[in-house]
């Protein structure tokens, strides 16, 4: 593999529900103003991404945040960052797989007769949402047997992905009318409730559009199998950011051009919607068809990354030794089960935004670690080797902090109280066992990276 192959992975594992489906969310939140909020939410992932890409290549160790915290600030920051994680893994996999059925039910529906009230949540007038369960377990399915490393099946995945996403452009782009995006910011800038209850804004919209750009971590995993590691993990990180935030920007300015967003906010398939309403059934079937084939790549990366950070943080003694115990394949059967059970509950009944935001909140928390361990790390050590180095540091690092702590300040107030809920448990299991089992120093692995 080269910098090409991590590229595409990173793009796999990138593009998914954030552009298919939290376009909807977001024009609901920020009206065409959501532009603006793709913008700033792909500009600070962008600066934390830099910070990422130089601890990377600094610590080729698998844990990311979680392991770049460990070595820098110490075991208690490292085990809040990693129980930050694991919340950004499990509910980045139960949200794209509720995105992926919001196109897969009306296929499925119109084929096969389901009925809509079992592949939509209650949130949405359904009970349950049984596409979302299904292809949670067929992922973890196919962890549990090993079919992961195929980068050819990738690779044609993400072009089917692309392809899709150019069929949508090239349809849409003609009906581009600048009336419909006036007003422009209906619903001002910073977060503001709303009457009907709902926060809205162009930074509440950044604040859920924030999910994505983010996935780029899936290409640090795949360090050890690239010719010129460090090199071509910091390209690849960078690459694949840039690709996306480029992708992103012309898809959300042809669908905001192209229909009145009141129209397509908040629904589970907006895409393939705006292309129906342009009365093009048969390119809106070829999306839909295109994003429940290839979505499923970025389930099985954030499925995958769930496993590895649950792998070290056992192995440093922080989750119980049984976690890390991972079979040839990379997935213990029996907590890949329990994972299952856990992030299909939550898609089963819970809605797509709301998942999102409380991934979200877990993301910022752990990319701030990571600008802020890139900054003590040119303090501490100005002259170490560093694959990549973070152009203008000392600015990129502390805007990458504030954008992140902004952009978490703009999540719905109920997500922050969750995640409160989530840290405070997180603390007590710390108390209880991580800090009395937890090896002294990071894991072996760990230290022979940073030394
Ligand atoms: N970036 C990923 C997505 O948009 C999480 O689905």
């Amino acid at each position: 593999m080269s910098w090409p192959h991590l590229v595409a992975l990173g793009v796999g594992a990138i593009v998914g529900t954030g552009i298919l489906t939290l376009i909807g969310v977001g024009a609901d939140k920020a009206g065409p103003a959501v532009l603006i909020s793709f913008l700033i939410a792909g500009f600070v992932c962008a600066c934390a991404a830099l910070a990422y890409a130089e601890m990377a290549t600094m610590i080729p160790a698998s844990g990311s945040a979680y392991t770049y915290s460990y070595v820098v600030i110490g075991q208690a920051v490292a085990w809040v960052i990693g129980w930050s994680l694991i919340l950004e893994y499990s509910l980045v996999v139960s949200a794209v797989a509720v995105g992926w059925s919001g196109y897969a039910a009306p296929l499925l529906h119109a084929s096969a007769g389901i009925p809509m009230a079992l592949m939509q949540g209650p949130y949405a007038g359904g009970v349950v949402n049984l596409p979302a369960v299904f292809i949670i377990a067929v992922i973890a399915g196919m962890l549990i047997v090993g079919m992961r490393k195929s980068a050819a099946a990738n690779a044609i995945l993400v072009l089917l992905k692309l392809a899709a996403l150019a069929v949508f452009v090239f349809v849409a782009l003609p009906h581009f009318d600048t009336a419909n995006l006036e007003p422009f910011s209906p619903f001002g800038f910073a977060k503001t409730m709303g009457p009907d209850g709902v926060e809205r804004g162009i930074m509440a919209a950044a604040a859920i559009i924030f999910s994505a750009f983010y996935g780029f971590d899936a290409i640090a995993t795949a360090a050890e199998e690239t010719k010129n590691p460090k090199r071509d993990l910091a390209i690849g990180i960078m690459g694949s950011m840039l690709a996306c935030a480029a992708i992103y920007t012309v898809i959300a300015a042809v669908a905001l051009g192209a229909t009145p967003f009141t129209r397509f906010a908040n629904s589970p398939e907006p895409l393939a919607l705006i292309l129906r309403e342009l009365e093009q059934p048969g390119a809106a079937h070829f999306l839909a068809l295109s994003a429940v084939i290839a979505l499923p790549t970025v389930i099985l990366a954030f499925f995958y990354g769930q496993s590895r950070i649950f792998f070290v943080m056992a192995r440093d003694r922080l989750l119980p030794k049984g976690l890390a115990h991972v079979s040839r394949n990379g997935a213990p059967v029996r907590t890949t089960m329990f994972t299952v059970l856990i992030v299909g509950t939550i898609a089963a009944f819970f809605p797509l935004d709301e998942i999102v935001a409380l991934a979200n909140a877990g993301t910022l928390v752990a990319f701030s670690a990571v600008a802020l361990c890139m900054l003590i790390m040119r303090r501490r050590a100005p002259e170490a080797p560093r694959g990549f180095r973070t152009p203008a540091a000392w600015l990129v690092g502390p805007v990458a902090i504030a954008g992140c702590v902004y952009l978490f300040a703009s999540l719905p107030q109920q997500t922050q109280i969750w995640f409160l809920i989530w840290n405070v448990v997180g603390i007590a299991l710390y108390a209880l066992f991580g800090s009395r089992h937890g090896l002294a120093g990071a894991g072996p692995q760990v230290q022979e990276a940073a030394a």
